[in-house]
């Protein structure tokens, strides 16, 4: 199960086609923490991720985690709890940094490439304040990874900005600007399916020579998914059985891009409510309507097992919350879901070939799965190489 925790929706930055701050809100309250930790106790009992998420978290301070991180690792310690946070770093600390290395969170950020082009879209000396937050965060041993939010003006420059993150040795995972269910903020900066469709092929392309320099994190799961045949990060699963996100005053919602959204809302963690309540409310009977439409609408797609449609928030985003159509990155998941799925075959064309000759020679063979001795195609790594990273 994973469970998102927005301690607030305020965020002192004000990047350009953000759907998910406010300039003020509420911040998450002490008791508030303790209210989830009560309903969590016997709500599910299966292992459990705990993301803090925004707005930006760390607005909510060194206290709010101090507590926050103790009870829910000592109260839900049969839960097994995991911790992740996505922040702007702008805020973090000595002591935080140290709060979150005692218990090893990983660090997620966001950063969409030299100082220039970032500060364009997210706003005069952002990087600045994020890259001193991120030498604070490794200073400390801190394990931190970027997002970059390609928009339709940034994809212009998408050499430009791999470079950038190859150079400083930054691992980062792509998202692709996206419009919003809230309001129009992120419609103009809204990248073409097509347009992204092209940037992981070039990506993936560029992968292939630097595995072993920089972490490509779409590419690393997208890569195991077509091989495990299945997905691994939310937008690839059917995230309604296992996602929730909790609001700063404790309100449950499907996922952290519906928080503050009424209609969105499934439930408060004060009154406790069982995983059946949850589901039998609008939100959540309009998702489960999202699963079945991609069965039907998907069913002839070679990839539906390790895509499910995509994201339900970026279907319903272009569909006035109405199931209508899929994820409108469709094109861009198939463009390369397609091209994985070629390499793959073929280099398992290769393989099976070698296996053939090795059998006939020797009937003590072992099959290499790191591929080690197919060949690569003027390439340093195969896309088995990657998804078996
Ligand atoms: C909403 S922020 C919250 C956490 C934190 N403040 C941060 O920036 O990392 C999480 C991520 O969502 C991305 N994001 C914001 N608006 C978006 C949009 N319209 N389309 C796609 N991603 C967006 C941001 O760039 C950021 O990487
Ligand atoms: S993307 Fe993050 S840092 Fe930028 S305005 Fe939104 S919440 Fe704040
Ligand atoms: S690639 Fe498109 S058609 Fe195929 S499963 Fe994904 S959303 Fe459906």
């Amino acid at each position: 199960m994973h469970v998102m925790i927005v301690p607030t929706m305020g965020c002192p930055a004000n990047c350009s086609y953000c759907w998910n701050s406010e300039t003020v809100s509420h911040v998450m309250t002490n008791e508030c923490m303790d209210e989830i930790v009560e309903w969590l106790k016997d709500f599910k009992q299966e292992p459990v991720t705990f993301t803090f998420h925004g707005g930006e978290p760390l607005l909510a301070g060194y206290d709010f985690y101090e507590h926050a991180l103790d009870k829910l690792s000592t109260h839900l310690s049969h839960l097994y709890p995991a911790y992740a946070i996505q922040t702007n770093l702008w805020l973090m600390d000595e002591k935080l940094a140290k709060l979150f290395k005692k218990y090893e969170i990983p660090v997620g950020s966001s950063l969409d490439g030299p100082k220039e082009l970032n500060d364009k879209q997210r706003g005069i000396g952002y990087y600045d304040k994020t890259l001193e937050g991120y030498r604070i965060a490794r200073k400390h041993g801190l394990n931190v990874s970027f997002i970059s939010t390609f928009t339709n003006y940034s994809i212009k420059h998408k050499e430009e900005i791999f470079e950038f993150f190859k150079e400083n040795s930054l691992n980062l995972k792509i998202h692709p600007a996206l419009p919003s269910i809230k309001d129009d903020n992120g419609d103009e900066f809204a990248l073409d399916p097509k347009d992204y469709g092209e940037l992981m092929l070039y990506l993936l392309d560029e992968y292939l020579d630097l595995a072993d320099q920089i972490e490509l994190k779409n590419l690393d799961h997208l890569c195991k998914a077509v091989f495990m045949k299945k997905g691994f990060v939310c937008t690839y699963v059917d995230c309604m059985d296992s996602t929730f996100a909790i609001g700063p005053e404790g309100k449950i919602y499907p996922c952290y891009r519906f928080v503050d959204m009424p209609e969105y809302e499934i439930g408060h963690v004060k009154d406790k409510p069982t995983y059946e309540q949850l589901m039998n409310t609008k939100a959540e009977k309009l998702l489960q309507e999202y699963k079945e439409f991609v069965d039907e609408d998907c069913r002839d797609c070679k990839h539906i097992d390790y895509c499910r449609g995509g994201c339900p928030y970026n279907a319903l985003a272009v569909s006035d919350n109405k199931v209508k159509n899929v994820d409108p990155h469709c094109e861009a998941y198939k463009m390369i879901f397609d091209k994985i799925d070629e390499l793959m075959n073929q280099k398992l064309g290769f393989a099976f070939e070698e296996l053939d000759d090795t059998v006939e020679k020797d009937f003590n063979f072992t099959l290499n799965v790191g591929f080690e001795n197919m060949p690569k195609e003027g390439k340093k790594f195969t896309v088995m190489d990657i998804a078996l990273k």
